[in-house]
């Protein structure tokens, strides 16, 4: 797409970019030459990351942190502007979620999923809007998921929650913005399954998802990266808003 040239040699931080939706939104943004700073606990997988995409001619920061402690958050800032500038791409992709009823669910899963999912965010929307503020061309892409539409998953309820609050944080900062006359644009995309590794990590392990993906296809990491590329493609004037995808198959 010739429209994502603009962005060759800008900066994008992608959190949760080890594995998954993630990663594939990291390759394809060092793809079109923006500098990609990549996050995640998993730091072996971002050197490899940083190794592979170095090789191919691309630029690529690793950024080990937890999203659950604000200084691994606030430290990504100050390690990017050392080494390219200012952000003017942020993907808040690092997430997860832990299957369990509300009757039997552990507080100290619910508590991590809103740290990860929701506070987590915030803190990175607020520290990157510092850094965003009076650039002519900016965006945040926040990923959420058609269940924040459409919360049918029983076992569940923290995830689903976690990201109808990231719809809800998504249009008030769209106002907030607008208020000021600010020109960064701020867009969700929220897919239905994808086969990434979520599916592992909300069973604690039980299920991977050739398990869950039996009877369809899922979305594919690409097809969600897809949207993402669309969004940064889209002119200054255009916001998109949302792009809400599901796998055929899936039911909803
Ligand atoms: N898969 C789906 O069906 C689906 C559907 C809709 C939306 N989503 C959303 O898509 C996003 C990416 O998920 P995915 O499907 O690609 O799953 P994934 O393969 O499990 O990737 C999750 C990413 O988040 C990072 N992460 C999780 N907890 C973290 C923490 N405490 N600190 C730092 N990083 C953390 C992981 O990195 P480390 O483990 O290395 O820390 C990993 O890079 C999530 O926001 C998820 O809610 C997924």
């Amino acid at each position: 797409m010739a429209e994502l040239e603009r962005w060759k040699g800008k900066v994008a931080l992608v959190t949760g970019g080890t594995s998954g939706i993630g990663e594939k939104i990291a390759r394809d943004l060092a793809g079109i030459g923006m500098k990609v700073a990549v996050t995640g606990r998993r730091a072996e997988r971002l050197e490899a990351l940083a190794k592979e995409l170095k090789a191919g001619g691309g630029e690529m920061l690793p950024l080990p942190g937890d999203m659950r402690k604000e200084e691994d958050i606030l430290s990504f800032f100050p390690a990017i502007r050392d080494a390219w500038g200012t952000v003017d791409v942020l993907v808040n992709n690092a997430g997860m979620g832990k299957m369990s009823t509300l009757a039997e669910g552990k507080t100290e899963d619910w508590r991590e999923t809103l740290d990860v999912n929701v506070l987590a965010v915030s803190i990175a929307i607020r520290e990157a809007l510092k850094e965003m503020e009076g650039k002519e061309d900016a965006q945040i892409i926040n990923i959420s998921t058609i269940y924040a539409y459409r919360p049918q998953v029983p076992n569940f309820p923290y995830y689903q929650a976690s990201k109808f609050a990231i719809q809800a944080m998504t249009g008030t900062l769209r106002a907030e913005l607008h208020a000021k006359g600010s020109k960064i644009k701020v867009a969700m995309i929220s897919p239905g399954m994808t086969a990434t590794e979520f599916r592992g990590v909300a069973t604690g392990g039980k299920l991977v998802y050739e398990d869950y993906f039996k009877d369809f296809h899922p979305l594919m990491p690409a097809d969600v990266s897809q949207a993402a590329l669309y969004i940064l493609a889209t002119p200054a004037y255009v916001q998109v808003q949302d792009v809400l995808l599901s796998p055929m198959g899936q039911g909803l």
